[in-house]
Order: structure tokens, then sequence, then C-alpha cells
């Protein structure tokens, strides 16, 4: 793989040996009703920079958000039960502070030897995360004795935040090992794809993936459609779609698409470019007892509703794959989270698993969670599994990224 033109200093390029450094996490994980902690990939997924700063003998501050409190204080989204399955992971004892600034982060830090790690509680308590607050990032970086910055929050960095943009401006910022792993897998597969490059879109919305669906009409080979984001595209084609989820008044935006996409590959190709399913599998409820029946995208009738592809366009998604030497997967095929529609996207996780030549790329959210929960290897039988979800949209748009823009040059 070549460097995918990462070109920011990362906690290799700096002097960090017994430095305190605060370091920003995306640990906004996944909760049970309970409050567990219902996936820790995103924790997991923060350990090489974490063990790299131990090594180094760093006292280590960590900061992170976890859900949206909107500025106030919310138990429900304490980090506090991060601390106890960070300390688990890291076989080293976490310290955990109820706050991320003020006297008590103060008097934390000021205890902390080389080596050691401090968890502080969710940025996003206070306002001035969210508000890109200046004040509110000088108190972080001077609570925490920072001396750098690491940003290795890849599912954050394009917001921009205090802990993301305001907090450059006060210490040398530099990027993290997971920041600069997302950033080379996710550029590598979009600017230097080895060809034939497939991306596999799905997911509910057409609307949040506009610039991805562009970008992929001018550099794939082939795009796959599937979720719903099908059936907005099967309704715009005239097809019927019954009762499916799918977004109205976007038929502006799909002839726009179809326009680029005839330029590049011309009219008789169009279906083969862009690929959507020829035969769904429907239901008349979405509930987990719901049976799946297979019909022709002609014939869905009034009362019922998509929930994945079928398996003549199942077996078409394969064969491309096979074809493929780069697959870059976002969003399911279909209601995944029942066995019973899982079909489509489970196939497709199989053909790529099964076809580790092939460089497969699968972005964050539902995806992610999709292809862990499928994956008896926790996501190495893929190339690179995303910690992202609209970082990963962005990054692969081209979108400015704040939170990797401010770091310091290479
Ligand atoms: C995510 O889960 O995508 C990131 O943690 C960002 O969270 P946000 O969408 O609440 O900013």
């Amino acid at each position: 793989m070549t460097n995918g033109g990462f070109k920011k200093r990362t906690v290799r390029d700096v002097p960090l040996r017994g430095k305190t450094v605060l370091v920003r996490a995306d640990y906004n994980v996944p909760l049970t009703e309970k409050g567990d902690i219902a996936d820790d990939f995103r924790v997991v997924s923060s350990l090489p920079t974490l063990e790299y700063l131990i090594k180094q003998e760093c006292k280590i501050v960590i900061c992170s958000h976890l859900g949206r409190p909107d500025g106030k204080v919310d138990e429900r989204f304490t980090l506090e039960p991060v601390a106890e399955r960070l300390s688990k992971l890291l076989k080293t004892p976490v310290g955990f502070v109820a706050e991320c600034v003020g006297d008590k982060v103060k008097q934390a830090t000021k205890r902390l030897r080389g080596g050691e790690v401090l968890l502080l509680e969710n940025l996003r308590y206070h306002a001035g995360e969210e508000a890109n607050d200046a004040d509110f990032a000088k108190l972080l970086a001077a609570d925490s004795a920072a001396e750098y910055f690491v940003q290795d929050g890849f599912g954050v960095v394009h917001r921009a935040h205090a802990s993301t943009s305001a907090i450059t401006q006060c210490l040398p910022s530099v990027a993290g090992l997971l920041l600069e792993k997302e950033y080379v897998a996710i550029r590598t597969s979009m600017d230097h794809p080895k060809p034939p490059l497939v991306a596999v879109l799905g997911g509910a919305k057409i609307s949040d993936k506009i610039a991805v669906i562009e970008k992929f009409v001018s550099i794939a080979d082939t795009i796959v459609i599937g979720g719903a984001m099908a059936n907005t595209f099967l309704k715009a084609k005239g097809k019927p779609v019954g009762k499916s989820v799918h977004e109205d008044g976007l038929g502006g935006v799909i002839d726009k698409i179809y326009a680029a996409a005839e330029k590049k590959v011309g009219e008789d190709n169009i279906d083969d470019f862009i690929v959507l399913p020829r035969d769904v599998a429907v239901a008349t409820t979405m509930t987990g007892a719901a049976r799946r029946m297979s019909v022709m995208v002609e014939d869905v009738a009034d009362d019922e509703l998509i929930l994945d592809i079928g398996p003549e366009s199942i077996a078409r998604a394969v064969s491309i794959i096979e074809d493929a030497k780069t697959v870059v997967w976002n969003g399911t095929l279909g209601y995944a989270e029942a066995p019973q529609f899982s079909h489509g996207s489970a196939r497709l996780a199989l053909a790529l698993a099964s076809h580790p030549e092939v460089m497969s790329v699968i972005g964050g959210g539902d995806t992610a969670d999709f292809v862990l929960k499928w994956d008896a290897e926790s996501g190495g039988s893929f190339s690179h599994v995303s910690t992202g979800g609209g970082a990963s949209l962005d990054l692969m748009a081209s979108a400015p990224m704040p939170g990797i823009d401010a770091l310091l040059d290479a």
C-alpha cells in the first residue's frame, strides 16, 4: 500500500518520550439499554496509539465524546464504562476523571506518572466542545498540562469542534496511528485503487451520500446499489416499491447521477455500470417474525416492503465482487438487523472474506456493525473496517476534514 498521500506528522514524527499528551479518541460506542458497551470496536481500534505512547513513557490523558448530550451533563452518556473496558484491554489501570476541564483534571494530571493513562469525562457535557470554542480548548490544554495533542478520533475528524479544531491552536498537534491507518486505507482505495474498483452502496438514505455516489460515478468501474437506497432509485425509474422505505423528491439528483454515468459509460452500458436489484426480498411487516418472499422488482405489491435484495441480484453482486480487485462497501444491502433480511449483506461479506486478494474497505456505521457481528475474525477478514461513519463518507468524497487539516504538516 502507498502512504495514501498522508502528509501530516504522526506520533512517530515528534519527540514524545516522557511527555504529557492529550489524545482525542472517538469512544462514541453503542450502548445497551442498561448502559453497557454493546460493541468495543472503537476502543480496541484505539489501542495501537495508546500502546505506542505507553512505550514512550508518556503521561496519557484521553478525551472523547459519547452521544449527543447537547452541552449538558447527562449520566446516560458518561465515559466511565469505557475507562473500565480500556483498562481491561490495555491490561493496565486507567484512571477516570468525572470532568474534562477544571480542578479535578489538574489534580489527576499532576499525579500522573510516565506510562499511566487517564480518561476524562465526556467533552460534550460542555457547550464549548461543539461550538469549537477557543476558551474551552485552552482549558482542555492547560488543565491536562499537555505538551502535545494527538488526534486519533477518526470518527469525529469531519467535525470542527474544540477537540478537533480549536485545540490545535493551543498545542503542537499530530495524528495518531488509527487516524493515519484510516486515512491511508480509505484514500488509497479512492485515489489508487487496483482496478476494477467496485463500489457497493446501500443503507437508508441517498441524501447523505450524494457526494460519495457522484465520486464513485467518476472513479468506479461498477456501482452496486442495494438497501433502501435502491428503493429510491427503483421508484425514480417507475418501479413499484409498495410501502418500502424510500426518499421522495430526489428525481433531479438521480437524473444528474445517471447523466454523469451515461456520459462515462454510454447509454447501452448504464445498467451494467449502476447495478440495481432485479429481484428483491419482501414482507408485509418489518417485525422479527416477517417471512421473506422473493419477487421481481416489477412485482412488488402495494402492501409490501422491500427488505433485502433477491437471490438473482445477490448472485450478480457476488460475481461482480469476484471479478473486482478493490471493493469499497458503504451501507448494508437490506434490513440486516433481521437475519432473514441479511442474506444480501451476508453473502457480500462472505464473497469479500473468501477473496482476501481483493482489497476490501468497509465504511463505518451500520456496515461496520454488520460485518463485525458477521465476522468471526472481528473484522480481520477484510482489508479495512472503518471506525468512522460520517467521517469515512466525507473522506471518500474528499470533503474538508477539519480535524486532519489542522494537524502539523509532515
Ligand atoms: C460518529 O459516531 O459518527 C462520531 O462519533 C461522530 O458523532 P456525531 O455524529 O454525534 O458528531
